[in-house]
């Protein structure tokens, strides 16, 4: 057996996904981060979390207006991706900045944004802290994407040039290995 060694707590497990956040509030105005710390949590109903540090304009934001959207990016705008997890909506507006868009939610108070081809709106459920990270739990009360990239009302993820975070590093996926449960079929 090979020996099993200690590697720290930089990055448990890898890779994460990396996503947009967009927040607004009434006085601080509109912003969008980038989150590497990020997953789903239920399908049913759908729930959705962001850890967020206290120290990052947009917690209070969200803490504050009791929404956020999660938008999934793809390498096409990998640039403005990292520079809205470099720069803080603080300094200045990040959609401006970045060129990226802002879109009108639907349902929430905060933007979606427009290059993202899967958006998502939350309302906060919950706030766990944990300690460096607040975990954002959040109830998904709608969801868009580009017509191109739904079939048979299902995202077709696959097809995506999505990107991920690992160690601190931005990486394309791989190929399509195989189906869910195709272990069990003959
Ligand atoms: C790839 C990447 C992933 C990040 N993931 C997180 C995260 O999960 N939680 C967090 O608090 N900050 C994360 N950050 C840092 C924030 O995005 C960054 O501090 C940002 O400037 C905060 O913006 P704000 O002050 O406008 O809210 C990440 C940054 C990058 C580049």
């Amino acid at each position: 057996m090979m020996e099993k060694v200690d590697f720290g707590k930089a990055q448990v497990f890898s890779p994460t996904p990396v996503v947009l956040v967009g927040c607004a509030h009434r006085k601080l105005g509109r912003n969008v981060l980038t989150i590497a710390w990020t997953g789903v949590d239920c399908s049913d109903p759908p729930v959705v979390h962001v850890s967020i540090r206290p120290s990052r304009h947009s917690h209070r934001m969200i803490k504050e207006s009791g929404c956020f959207t999660v938008n999934i990016p793809t390498r096409d705008i990998l640039r403005q991706v990292d520079l809205c997890g470099v720069v803080s909506g603080r300094d200045g507006d990040k959609f401006v900045r970045s060129g990226l868009t802002p879109l009108n939610a639907e349902i929430v108070e905060a933007p979606l944004v427009a290059e993202c081809p899967v958006n998502l709106e939350c309302r906060l459920l919950q706030i766990v802290q944990l300690g460096v990270h607040d975990m954002f739990i959040g109830e998904i009360v709608a969801r868009h994407a580009d017509a191109e990239v739904v079939s048979n009302g299902r995202v077709n993820f696959g097809a995506l040039p999505l990107v991920v975070y690992t160690n601190g590093e931005y990486w394309s996926l791989g190929e399509r290995l195989e189906a869910h449960g195709f272990s069990s079929k003959r």
